[in-house]
């Protein structure tokens, strides 16, 4: 949400940071900006829309080898020009690019207009260059100091400054920034997307501290300005997986790559011998694992239904009571905290502010939390007591495909492990293991019909709006299907439990509102079979996506088979052929497939 990238060195940096922009476009793309400091002192080039529009639209001479830039993913003031990052003062000589949210931003507003202050934006960050420029302090790390002192709120932030030419002085709390140290150059960015084709080298900032960057090096500083002596280190990253390659988009790419992001999530976790799993970095022994009563499973959006769809497996296979909640409504409930109770936060960026708060709510009342978390290294990871990191790799593409599938892997370990220090047999534990290690090859069978599934998501992609149905174990299928419909097909769709159908939404169906129905062959077949024949009776279009051995007798449905697994990992199975459902309705559409309207991955504000 949002991003942000720096230069200073011996190039250009607009070409570069414009560059870096484009690989940080998935974090907010309603406008862009960028500000050099050269030979005539800061320079601003904003716009709202793409990258692309700002690129095209950039005065002639825009030089100078030191500068910062920003993709705005909208939230205090509408997209448009004056709004955009940079922001500068009047005098024009600091400029500021922020992420984040200055939580008392109408006060600094209001204190700064009454001092004769004009104000050019409707934005929270304009206040910071106002307050960097007032500052009597007399170095600029001396001034964002002061700066960020009066402000209340989350930052990640880069900030020029004309009288300081030779310096980017940036801080974070609560938004990342990573530092990039290259030859006789230093970048930052907000991602590492936008540093790997310069450099692998990096430094991660921490909350609450402050950093300076010149052409040779970097220092970085507590609040108070002593500093940290924090050192860059090599980081294991492939550039070539930033890019979308041979396809048309970064969710395409990010599907195909699941059956190796599934082999990756297991590779060295299955014990089959005990018919277990190993995983160290829960940090939690045996006596510990016992010891829990309870597991409570927090994350926001598709991360959420698959942490549904986790905690449906940690009651089969754990008989542990679990459930899952959305992590953005969890703090506001005053929720109890016991200490007999496993808290789970599940996270493909370890950035999302919901779930990082939820974290800190747990821990601050003495809870312990486990992170299921993509992002090594990330804010949710570093925040909790342990974890399964999920080796998906970068997902640049909005709609989560890979990392939800390897969240699910994430989660089977898990309950395999916590299930055999329980009751669970060594013989279902081997029966398990055997079943995640056939999923890679099912998934990539499920990919390999990616042509038949395309006619299928054409006929739904007329729909205005559509049901996506499933039972237990399959509801979560459902919801997480509607989500990745709704989210880039733009099309209205709803998840409902099947058997709650004929309690309600059963007057919606038409022959205008088809239903997407999960029918696996499980103890519920029947009963889901005979609800089919009820949408079938209103003329309801259906899609059933079941296992070869269902009988759907006579109701006429496209059909699309999955492989059967194990009862207990056929969800993921089932959650495949709905990314590709909703990949090529939105295609059909002419959508943008990587950047939704209104959308922005990984969202670090509440
Ligand atoms: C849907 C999607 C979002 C995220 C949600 C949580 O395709 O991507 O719903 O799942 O915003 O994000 P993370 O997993 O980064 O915490």
């Amino acid at each position: 949400m949002c991003g942000i990238v720096g230069y200073i060195g011996t190039q250009q940096a607009a070409p570069l940071l414009l560059e870096g922009l484009t690989r940080l476009e998935h974090r907010g793309y309603d406008s862009a900006g960028v500000a050099v400091l050269g030979g005539s002192g800061v320079r601003v080039a904003k716009k709202a829309g793409r990258v692309r529009d700002l690129t095209e639209g950039l005065p002639k001479r825009f030089t100078g080898q030191v500068g910062i830039g920003h993709t705005r993913w909208a939230t205090h003031g509408p997209a448009n020009d004056a709004n955009a990052h940079p922001h500068t003062d009047e005098a024009q000589r600091v400029a500021v690019v922020h992420n984040g949210i200055i939580d008392n931003a109408a006060a600094l507003r209001q204190q700064l207009s009454d001092d004769g202050v004009e104000l050019t934006s409707d934005t929270d960050t304009e206040v910071l260059a106002h307050l960097v420029a007032r500052s009597g302090a007399d170095t600029l790390e001396g001034k964002v100091r002061d700066a960020l002192a009066a402000i209340e709120g989350t930052y990640g932030v880069a900030v020029l400054h004309a009288d300081f030419p030779d310096r980017i002085v940036v801080a974070r709390n609560g938004s990342p920034l990573i530092i990039g140290v290259g030859e006789k150059e230093m970048h930052v960015a907000s991602d590492l997307a936008a540093l790997v084709r310069y450099t692998t080298t990096v430094a991660h900032l921490d909350d609450g501290e402050l950093a300076t960057l010149t052409a040779g090096g970097f220092t970085t500083y507590r609040q108070d300005l002593s500093t940290t002596h924090k050192l860059a280190e090599q980081v294991d990253v492939d550039p070539a997986s930033y890019d979308a390659g041979e396809h048309d988009s970064f969710m395409h790419k990010e599907m195909q790559e699941q059956p190796a992001a599934a082999d990756r999530v297991l590779r060295g976790r299955l014990d089959e011998r005990f018919g277990t799993a190993r995983l160290g970095g829960l940090n939690m022994d045996a006596r510990e694992t016992r010891a829990i009563r309870r597991v409570k499973i927090l994350g926001c959006g598709s991360a959420y239904y698959v942490g549904q769809m986790g905690a449906a497996l940690i009651e089969e296979l754990a008989r542990i009571p679990a459930d899952a909640e959305a992590a953005s409504e969890f703090r506001y409930r005053n929720p109890i905290i016991e200490p007999d109770t496993l808290y789970v936060a599940v996270s493909q960026s370890g950035e999302t502010l919901d779930t990082l708060l939820a974290v800190q709510e747990i821990r601050r009342k003495g809870g312990r939390v486990i992170g299921l978390v993509n992002v090594v290294g990330s804010a949710i990871a570093r925040e909790c007591d342990g974890g399964i990191y999920l080796h998906a790799g970068p997902e640049v593409a909005v709609a989560s495909t890979k990392a939800l599938t390897n969240m699910f892997i994430g989660f089977s370990l898990l309950a395999l492990q916590l299930g055999r220090v329980r009751d669970l047999s060594i013989a279902d534990g081997k029966r398990l293991i055997a079943g995640l290690t056939r999923l890679p090859d099912q998934i990539q069978a499920i990919l390999d019909r990616e042509d038949e599934l395309a006619e299928v998501a054409r006929t739904l992609a007329g729909a205005e709006s559509l049901f996506f149905v499933g039972r237990v174990r399959g509801f979560p299928v459902a919801r997480e299907g509607a989500q990745k419909f709704k989210e880039i097909s733009y099309r209205h769709a709803e998840a409902y439990q099947t058997s709650e159908l004929k309690h309600g939404p059963l007057a919606l169906i038409s022959e205008a509102v088809p239903t997407v129905a999960l029918v696996p062959s499980d103890e519920l077949t029947d009963r889901n079979v005979g609800a089919l024949h009820e949408i079938a009776a209103r003329r309801g279009p259906l899609v059933v996506i079941t296992h070869e051995d269902v009988d759907l007798g006579d109701v006429a449905a496209l059909r699309i088979d999955v492989p059967r697994n194990e009862r207990e990992l056929d969800p993921i199975l089932l959650t495949v052929p709905l990314q590709l459902l909703a990949y090529h309705a939105a295609l059909h559409l002419g959508h943008d497939i990587d950047k939704p309207r209104n959308l922005a991955k990984s969202v670090t504000v509440e």
